[in-house]
């Protein structure tokens, strides 16, 4: 067997685009992706499934259509499915994302054949899947 260290400072220190998550271990069908984050994302929702984020540096702000939370390093929190969420960092942020293998990071705004609420197609933020580093 070839058990590994997956070390997160690592693996972020091998990339630098925002909005683009890398995979770092899959566990079952679930993947764990590193992401850079800074600036506004679009709002979207992830119709079949939840997604988590956990905060490892800087301030994550998530916004929901009724309220908005802040999370800081050692931080997580699971957005459920179908609920629409727009993230956001003034400054860069640094965060592990795990959800289900195939999920479009822009959800249901994404290039994924559905019109989503907005019909728009991720607002040129959807990012392509399955990147490993
Ligand atoms: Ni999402």
């Amino acid at each position: 067997m070839n058990y590994k260290v997956i070390n997160f400072k690592g693996k972020l220190n091998l990339f630098s685009e925002h909005w683009s998550p890398k995979v770092v271990a899959e566990m079952n069908d679930y993947q764990f992706k590193l992401v850079k984050i800074q600036g506004e994302f679009t709002w979207h929702s992830h119709p079949d499934t939840d997604e988590v984020f956990i905060v490892i540096s800087g301030y994550l702000q998530i916004e929901f259509r009724d309220s908005v939370i802040s999370l800081g390093p050692g931080e997580m929190t699971v957005v459920p499915k179908g609920v629409e969420h727009k993230p956001r960092a003034e400054q860069e942020c640094e965060v592990l994302l795990v959800e289900p293998r195939g999920v479009v990071n822009t959800g249901d705004t994404g290039d994924t054949g559905d019109t989503g609420d907005t019909g728009d197609t991720g607002g040129g933020l959807t990012a392509e899947n399955d990147i490993w580093i």
